[in-house]
């Protein structure tokens, strides 16, 4: 992550995307969405082409949001086909074993693609997985120049895309909105990267940071509009992580149910990625027999071992929701990456409630550890706070 107003900064940026991509649905042509980037002289042709870049890039962040929920292990992927007649042709990953973003765009765009300019947020595959190489398909249609966010970490990529497709004589470009991207796709490539999922703690807390009343009762300190929103994060994580001591005072269910995905036109077959897949339930230490949480795995060993394992099985991102003593935990051991706190206009009014994390803290001001809040969102009465961790220290 960058500095605390660099990260604003994409996440600004990020609001605007899903401004223009809603006025996108509603008709209005590619070059009437809003331009965040010139990399040229205003008014030259390079300048033009740039803004053309970067409002696919948009777009193209637009689609992959819309199919977040559905396509891991494999990236959330946004694609945009400039045709040379000015039309647009938009795609996006398709769940596990179906087209890549890449492949949609490209069937929409038919024989248009022909001379076009290919937009995507992560490097085309260029291996043979459940579907063929992406950079094939590119090549096959006749693709004049590919642009794309970021390269794409995972060992069977690395740049060989794009190797593949410059020496078939497409031209490349690399780096175009390169931040928001890194930001929508940071679990993706963290798990490429480190074998672990990207690990975020959810806590829901008045104003003056306390989870739980002294007779153990937590449940609903924040509004509607948060816990819709916390579904959501739910819906966008492989795995959501509770310990015993929150199985056994709530017998919480953890499902996706108060949100909906937005759907959204992205795949050439016409469908719409509406479907929600359930993230699986862990608990740390064990869980009633007749608890709501099952079927769940129960887990007895280190966190560390935990991640490796939900790694290795393909999370590319897990959910922390507590309660304090394994959110304390998972932070002690220096494994969290981001935090998403909710703030309720409650107060317990004193210090017998449950704390947001339990055990022992920083035992001196400089022992504690450093972040930079990346977002801050109004959710009906509540407010959201996003913290990314800065430099965590694995174990
Ligand atoms: N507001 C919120 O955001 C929120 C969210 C979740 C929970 N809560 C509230 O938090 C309270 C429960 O929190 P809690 O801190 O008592 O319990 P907890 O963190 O949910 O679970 C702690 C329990 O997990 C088990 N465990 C096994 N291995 C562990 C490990 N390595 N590290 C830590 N725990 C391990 C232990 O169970 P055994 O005792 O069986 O060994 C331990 O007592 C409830 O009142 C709940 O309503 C609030």
């Amino acid at each position: 992550m960058g500095s605390h107003a660099a990260v604003w900064v994409a996440r600004e940026r990020s609001e605007q995307e899903r401004e223009s991509a809603r006025h996108d649905a509603t008709g209005l042509p590619l070059s009437a969405l809003p331009l965040t980037a010139q990399r040229a002289t205003p008014g030259s042709p390079e300048a033009s082409e740039s803004a053309r870049w970067d409002a696919a890039m948009n777009r193209a962040i637009e689609a992959a949001s819309a199919v977040r929920h559905l396509t891991s292990p494999n990236p959330w992927v946004g694609c945009v086909v400039l045709s040379a007649d000015g039309s647009t042709y938009t795609g996006a990953t398709s769940p596990p074993g179906g087209p890549h973003a890449e492949r949609h765009a490209l069937a929409d765009a038919g024989r248009t693609a022909r001379g076009a300019t290919l937009v995507t947020t992560l490097e085309p595959c260029d291996h043979q997985g459940r579907t063929g190489p992406c950079t094939a398909a590119i090549i096959e249609a006749g693709v004049r120049r590919v642009v794309i966010g970021v390269l794409d970490p995972d060992p069977s990529v690395s740049g060989a895309g794009v190797a593949r497709l410059r020496a078939a004589g497409v031209e490349v470009q690399v780096g175009v909105r390169a931040a928001e991207v890194e930001h929508q796709l940071a679990a993706y490539l963290h798990h490429r990267r480190t074998g672990r999922p990207w690990v975020v703690v959810k806590l829901a807390a008045s104003v003056d940071g306390r989870t739980a009343a002294p007779d153990g009762t937590s449940q609903w300190i924040t509004s509607l509009p948060a816990r819709t929103d916390a579904h959501r994060l739910r819906a966008w994580s492989d795995a959501v992580i509770v310990g015993a001591g929150t199985v056994r005072a709530d017998d919480p269910s953890l499902t996706v149910r108060h949100w909906t995905p937005p759907g959204g036109r992205v795949w050439s077959d016409g469908t719409e990625p509406t479907a929600v897949v359930q993230p699986r339930r862990v608990v740390v230490g064990s869980a009633p027999p007749d608890a709501r949480i099952h079927p769940c795995l129960q887990w007895d060993g280190p966190l560390g071992d935990l991640l490796d394992r939900l790694g290795a099985e393909g999370a590319t991102q897990v959910l922390v929701e507590g309660g304090p003593a394994v959110a304390g935990k998972f932070v002690r051991a220096g494994l969290v990456d981001s935090f998403v706190v909710y703030l309720a206009p409650a107060l317990f009014g004193g210090d017998d409630g449950a704390p947001m994390l339990s055990g022992p803290g920083a035992q001196s001001i400089e022992a504690v550890r450093g972040g930079s809040i990346t977002a801050v969102e109004r959710l009906g009465p509540d407010v959201r706070i996003d913290v990314a961790v800065s430099e965590p220290e694995p174990t």
